[in-house]
């Protein structure tokens, strides 16, 4: 594939602004996706300053509509669409008998009903193609059960399924979808956590490793599903985290 044009979605800081930098050195042009304008901005302004090419398209992916505006700009900049990386969400904490209806929802619409729209717009698109490729960022959360995460972990237990259900689907018109499952890299999303010296310790003993990835290292992997991974590879969730899952 060169010069792929690649959607990335919360591409605008942490992982997503690692993986919308790795697919833009690697030759693709970029929709970058996200709520918060400013640090899409910035992430355009980096790839533009290393010669390459970004669109900047303000996205609510739990919003149908605004999903569908951000598939018609970016056909409309770039004539079509190859990549879809499905990389916004969310996470947080709380104890099951503590969590109330309202917080399940917010992180099922972002995790699981956002994957859903922006892939669905996507999937129409390579199936008129017979190509195209997407990648989703599920979590070890989602291979793996967690005290006081449970509706971040089905919803990422979720993403991974869907993963294997969609590549059933597309493998008949000729496109594919993966997933990365990230076990800890230092974002946003952990923030609190790391300030938290005996919770970082304890999370810390769980990694054969004994660190936390980078996000580079993880954008690796996606830069690979998205971009030169073989058509045969469809349905699998790579695990990146220093080996937690696999003890
Ligand atoms: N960091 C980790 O250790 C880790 C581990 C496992 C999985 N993950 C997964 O990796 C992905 C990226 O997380 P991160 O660590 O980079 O966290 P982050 O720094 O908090 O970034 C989350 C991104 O998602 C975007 N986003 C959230 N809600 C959105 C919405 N409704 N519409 C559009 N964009 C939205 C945010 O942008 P705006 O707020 O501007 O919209 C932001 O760019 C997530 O799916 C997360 O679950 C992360």
């Amino acid at each position: 594939m060169s010069n792929p044009v690649v959607v990335v979605t919360g591409a605008g800081r942490g992982l997503g602004e690692a993986i919308a930098l790795s697919v833009a050195e690697h030759g693709a042009r970029v929709v970058l996706a996200g709520r918060s304008v400013p640090a899409l901005q910035q992430v355009c302004r980096a790839i533009e300053a290393n010669g390459g090419k970004a669109l900047v398209r303000p996205t609510d992916v739990t919003d149908a509509e605004s999903v569908a505006g951000l598939f018609a700009d970016a056909d409309d900049a770039f004539g079509h669409i190859d990549v879809l990386v499905n990389n916004a969400g969310i996470a947080t904490e709380s104890n099951l008998i503590d969590l109330d209806e309202a917080e399940w929802d917010r992180i099922f619409d972002t995790n699981v009903r956002g994957m859903f729209l922006c892939t669905r717009e996507a999937g129409r698109r390579f199936a008129a193609a017979g190509a195209g490729r997407a990648v989703n960022v599920a979590s070890v959360f989602g291979l793996l059960g967690r005290p006081g995460f449970s509706a971040y972990c089905a919803s990422k237990g979720a993403v991974v399924n869907f993963t294997r259900s969609v590549a059933a689907e597309w493998a008949r018109f000729g496109a594919q979808i993966n997933g990365v499952a990230p076990g800890y890299f230092a974002t946003d999303i952990n923030a609190e956590l790391r300030e938290n010296e005996a919770a970082m310790a304890k999370v810390l003993r769980r990694i054969p490793a004994y660190r936390m990835g980078t996000p580079e290292e993880l954008a690796n992997v996606v830069t690979y599903l998205a971009m030169s991974a073989p058509d045969f590879l469809t349905g699998q969730t790579i695990a990146v985290d220093g080996g937690e899952s696999s003890v």
